[in-house]
């Protein structure tokens, strides 16, 4: 029997308490990651906070962890004991349907998640499947990138879904955890970057992650500067935007994609359907994506900003992502315990 130690929230918009639990069995495909460190997702949060309304109590969060393989299933294939790895919101897929076996283990219709089919990575070992579990490349400083797992590759991941071309003019809407990222990744990809963000607090960081413009979208006339322009749009709030004034914005042909888990997106067709536009989503990425997404962050030297919390003070840093304004990702560190 292996106990995890960790910390759980008890119900929702609860405390982090210390919480011990034991783990089921090692399944023959399953590993168990000796965690590291972990970032917090706004998920994370809205988990917490019952948002979706399938938050499960005792609840563990974090899905963006970085660890060293502490045992294996006895069918495991690729991962040694101590390998350095990340795992991020999906844990297990069934790896035979039609998804699975085309290379989309995020559509599989059995996918299960890190926090919410199982406790997640706010402890010392967190499970998944050993196809979740993504060898971390060299280059990549392990202290710091573990945000890519989640936060990362939902970002990075659109990028490739929407064939999007070097060329291309992009905006990312919400400079955040994901949208810090969003920029790096677009500017390595070779595309002119606009972060929009509410207000000016931003401009200076969002222009050295690599922003060749900024946008603050509260000031009057911020959107109609930029009619007509952007090849793509990663929106990356869960906030109400002002839907139509944003696809004014897109060229045509353009694309307004939401990653932020807004409740609902409205638009108005006549001007989607005069410039050919669309509005699309995505969740975070399959295991050929995290993979091709840690080597390009590793080889463009992509590593997220990050405020790094001793794991003990996971309310303190959760304080700072409500009411805080984060710069950009919040990690919760075990070697700083
Ligand atoms: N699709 C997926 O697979 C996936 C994966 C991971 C996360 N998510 C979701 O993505 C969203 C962002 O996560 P995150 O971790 O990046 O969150 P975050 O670090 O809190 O950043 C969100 C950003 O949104 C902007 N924002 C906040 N409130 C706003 C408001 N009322 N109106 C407009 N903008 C507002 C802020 O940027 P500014 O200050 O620059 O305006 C903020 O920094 C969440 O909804 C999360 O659940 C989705
Ligand atoms: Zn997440
Ligand atoms: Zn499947």
């Amino acid at each position: 029997m292996t106990i995890a130690h960790g910390f759980a929230a008890h119900k929702a918009s609860g405390k982090w308490e210390s919480f011990d639990f034991e783990l089921p069995p090692l399944g023959s495909s399953d590993v168990e990651i000796a965690v590291e460190s972990c970032g917090i997702c706004h998920s994370d949060m809205s988990m917490l906070d019952n948002a979706w309304g399938f938050t499960q109590y005792p609840f563990v969060g974090g899905h963006e962890v970085i660890g060293r393989v502490a045992a294996t299933g006895d069918a495991v294939p690729g991962l040694m004991i101590g390998d350095l790895v990340g795992l991020g919101w999906y844990c297990r897929s069934c790896m035979h349907c039609d998804q699975c076996i085309g290379g989309n283990h995020n559509l599989c219709f059995a996918v299960q998640g890190t926090i919410t089919h199982q406790a997640g990575g706010f402890a010392d070992r967190v499970r998944c499947h050993w196809g979740w579990a993504t060898k971390i490349p060299n280059g990549l400083d392990p202290s710091k990138c573990g945000p890519l797992l989640c936060g990362g590759v939902t970002v990075f991941n659109p990028l490739l879904q929407n064939n999007i071309l070097p060329t291309a003019k992009v905006a990312v809407i919400g400079i955040g955890g994901l949208g810090h990222m969003a920029i790096m990744f677009a500017k390595a990809w070779g595309c002119e970057v606009t972060a929009i963000s509410r207000s000016r607090s931003k401009e200076s960081e969002a222009r050295e992650l690599g922003a060749h413009h900024y946008i603050a979208s509260g000031e009057t006339g911020a959107l109609e500067s930029v009619a007509s322009k952007f090849d793509l749009i990663i929106n990356t709030t869960d906030a109400p935007l002002p839907w139509d004034a944003y696809m004014a914005t897109l060229a045509p042909k353009g694309k307004l994609h939401t990653v932020g888990a807004a409740a609902k997106v409205e638009a108005a067709v006549f001007p989607m359907i005069t410039g050919q536009k669309s509005l699309s989503s995505s969740p975070l990425g399959s295991i050929a994506t995290t993979r091709i997404m840690l080597e390009f962050a590793a080889r463009h030297q992509i590593n997220p900003v990050t405020e790094v919390y001793p794991m003990t003070e996971i309310n303190d840093a959760f304080e700072k992502l409500r009411n805080g304004s984060p710069r950009y990702r919040l990690v919760l560190s075990r070697s700083l315990l």
